[in-house]
């Protein structure tokens, strides 16, 4: 579904260059739940960004279902790090959903049942009506979901998206995101700081290293497909496999 080929981003402009992403190459499979961790300033973002088309790479390729990604393309939707900037404050929270909609030709009924559909899914049947500043930050980031959704999209790309939350709202939405995979057959692209979270919700977890940046490390996270916050936890089987995220984050933050 997803292929990355050699792809390398440089920053260049005001005599500063910066060379965030080296070399990457990975792909991911249609109906793949993918996690990305890697420490802080890695590259994660700049490296969504050229996955998302909404940056071009200095170096290699990124191509959705065989075809060069160049733009934002149709398929892709994208929930980001702030959710805070990410919504319009001026629309209530059915409208912010229904934006990205009117790029699509749809009636105004099928746009209306899509944001239904939506809200209804991430537990915010009730809260169109509302505006993003008069919800939680957990609710917040909740619509920024419900919008990428409503858009149907094939591939769903997530940077951080549950970093600014408290733990408790986090452990819901990181539940929240296995349900909407399970149930849509979305591809996900999910980047993370947090190693715990990596391995809760990935099938497969990639390593990147400390930039400029490269793929140090790829792991299959052979837990059951049904998991939940209490039992997945606690299983052997998840402290080993953190153990060996843990032990690869650390060798990428020294560069080994
Ligand atoms: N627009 C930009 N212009 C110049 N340099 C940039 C730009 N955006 C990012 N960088 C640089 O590229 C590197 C990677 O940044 P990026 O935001 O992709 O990292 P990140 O892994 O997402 O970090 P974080 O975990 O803090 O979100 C950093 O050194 C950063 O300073
Ligand atoms: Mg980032």
């Amino acid at each position: 579904m997803l292929d990355v080929h050699g792809l390398g981003k440089v920053y260049e402009g005001s005599g500063r260059r910066t060379e965030a992403v080296r070399d990457l190459t990975f792909s991911v499979a249609a109906g793949e739940l993918v996690c990305l961790v890697g420490p802080s300033g890695c590259g994660k973002t700049t490296l969504l960004k050229c996955v998302g088309g909404l940056l071009a790479p200095t170096a290699g390729e990124v191509r959705l279902a065989g075809r060069t990604v160049d733009g934002p393309p149709p398929g892709m939707a994208f929930v980001f790090q702030e959710y805070g900037r990410s919504l319009l404050p001026w629309m209530r929270v059915g409208q912010n959903v229904e934006l990205p909609l009117k790029q699509k030709r749809l009636s105004r009924e099928r746009r209306r049942a899509l944001v239904a559909d939506a809200l209804e899914s991430v537990g915010l049947a009730d809260a169109a009506g509302a505006y993003p500043w008069q919800l939680s930050g957990g609710m917040q980031q909740r619509v920024a979901i419900a919008r990428a959704l409503a858009y149907e999209p094939e591939v769903l790309l997530m940077d951080e998206p549950f970093a600014a939350v408290d733990a408790q709202t986090r452990a819901e939405l990181e539940d929240l995101v296995r349900r909407l995979w399970r149930e849509r057959g979305i591809t996900i692209l999910f980047v993370t700081h947090d190693i715990d979270e990596a391995v809760y919700l990935g099938e497969r977890v990639l390593v990147l290293s400390a930039s400029p940046t490269v793929v140090q490390q790829q792991l299959k996270v052979d837990l059951p497909v049904e998991r939940d916050q209490l039992h997945t936890r606690v299983d052997p089987r998840f402290a080993e496999l953190r153990t060996r995220v843990y032990e690869q984050v650390q060798a990428a933050k020294l560069g080994r």
